[in-house]
């Protein structure tokens, strides 16, 4: 029982309320009862864009955005991603624990058994033009699953949410590497069972006429950190967006597919697609300047900087420069870490960008790895969404057995017409409001 209240004195009424203080927060609902009469509704909070307002409890993810900390169930980022696989951390935010020995040689069976597409499923990605976005193939195609699982709509049995949530870790680098293949219009390559996830991952993506895919460890292991980095980050956009969807109790393919549509945005995951447009916009190192002097007249901004909760230096950020040195050991220096350096050097010498505590995020570096990686930028948002998947579905399992949790419906501040008579067809004016009417 909380002891701590917040005082509040409505001065039209002169009535005090003492609101219950909980972890430093008031429930919004109880400012309900501040009102002025009886036909009152009571007193909303308005927060567009979630500035200010928790939408849940969660014990997935910590972030202290201003003093650049992440942690995955209580580990730090930075010792899950030195010492940890992918599907051992992909275990942790889905569980809570790390796994045993043989709860970890157990769910990597599981995850490697449903790597699989069915046929028509193939097919059915077969059907895009074949410069088709990979993120709207990727999108489709995980929605599309949810036709070939109609017992995942069974959202409130545990075992039906365990199996669907193997089924679509297992499937998510298979669609993904499906959307490249098309793109390149290569046959489709099937799993090898043999193969770690990411090296699995390398194996659909790159095999061609060799009988066997081997994987260069530097290069697997690197994208495996990547994937540890990108697994799960609290309540963000897309997360929001699973959470939202999965409250109406619909299948966890189309929420994760709705979550995929929000992460494809500019301002978010598809960010790192736009980094590497604007690394080839600038050109070279000399031009950075002047481009910097460009984002501060107000065109546009510097795509992979700034967050939304970090104010301090990204910590993903931090590992995934070293995971980028890692990288070019083998595939060479990517030329456009230059800029990007030179980039950062300067933005964060520069007063606009220390005021608004404006700082590197996960998608700066990310997409230069990609790339060196023989990725296209085209298909960086959706490598993200491989192991944000295992955050989305972390984060709609505990909202389904959190018992406070409803259909997610926010309230809204009414700003249109009060009630006014229909006007028939002839004695309209035409006017329409000035936006997209
Ligand atoms: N370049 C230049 N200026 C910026 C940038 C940027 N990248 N980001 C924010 N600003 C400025 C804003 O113009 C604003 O300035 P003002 O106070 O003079 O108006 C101020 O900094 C605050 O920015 P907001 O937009 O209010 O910050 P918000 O928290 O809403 O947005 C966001 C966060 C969306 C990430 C923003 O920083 C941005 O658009 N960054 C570029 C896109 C990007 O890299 N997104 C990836 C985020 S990480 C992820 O989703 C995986």
């Amino acid at each position: 029982m909380t002891t701590e209240a917040l005082n509040i004195v409505d001065q039209r009424t002169n009535v005090a309320y003492a609101l219950p203080l909980n972890k430093g927060t008031i429930r919004a609902t109880d400012l309900r009862q501040i009102k002025t009469g009886p036909e009152d509704f009571g007193v909303m909070s308005y927060d567009p864009a979630f500035l200010n307002t928790a939408s849940c409890q969660s014990a997935i993810t910590f972030i202290d955005g201003d003093k650049g900390i992440l942690r995955y169930r209580g580990y730090p980022i930075e010792q899950l991603a030195e010492k940890c696989t992918f599907l051992e951390v992909a275990y942790l935010i889905i569980h809570g624990e790390l796994p045993t020995e043989s709860q970890l040689k157990t769910w990597v069976d599981d995850i490697t058994h449903h790597t699989m597409l069915h046929e028509k499923t193939k097919e059915f990605l077969q059907g895009f033009n074949h410069d088709a976005h990979p993120m709207g193939m990727f999108i489709s195609t995980v929605a599309a699953l949810s036709t070939v699982y109609p017992e995942a709509r069974n959202v409130h049995d545990p075992e039906v949410r365990k199996l669907q949530i193997r089924r679509l870790i297992g499937k998510v680098p298979t669609i993904a590497a499906y959307t490249y293949r098309h793109g390149l219009g290569y046959p489709y390559i099937y799993p090898d069972n043999e193969l770690s996830y990411t090296e699995n991952f390398m194996n659909m993506l790159w095999r061609m006429v060799e009988p066997k895919y081997r994987a260069n460890p530097a290069l697997s292991r690197a994208l495996d950190i990547l994937f540890i980095l990108h697994a799960d980050h609290e309540q963000n956009c897309s997360a929001n967006v699973m959470r939202a969807v999965g409250s109406s109790q619909a299948d966890p393919f189309v929420c994760t597919a709705a979550a995929a549509a929000a992460l494809s945005g500019p301002l978010h995951g598809g960010a790192n697609e736009e980094v590497l447009k604007m690394l080839d916009e600038i050109g070279t190192k000399d031009h950075v300047p002047a481009y910097i002097q460009q984002i501060k007249a107000g065109h546009g901004k510097l795509m992979g900087f700034g967050h939304r909760i970090y104010k301090n230096y990204d910590p993903r950020a931090r590992i995934i420069k070293w995971a980028a040195d890692q990288v070019f050991l083998t595939t060479g220096r990517n030329p456009k870490l230059d800029i990007a350096l030179e980039l950062e050097r300067i933005a964060l010498e520069d007063e606009y960008f220390i005021k608004r505590k404006l700082y590197p995020n996960v998608d700066f570096y990310s997409g230069i790895i990609y790339q060196a990686l023989g990725f296209k930028p085209d298909i960086f948002t959706v490598l993200f969404a491989i192991p944000r998947t295992v955050g989305w579905l972390a984060q709609w399992q505990e909202m389904l057995q959190d018992p406070e949790q409803k259909i997610a419906r926010p309230r809204q501040i009414y700003t249109g017409y009060p009630e006014r008579n229909y006007v028939p067809i002839e004695k309209r004016t035409g006017q329409a409001l000035a936006a997209g009417g």
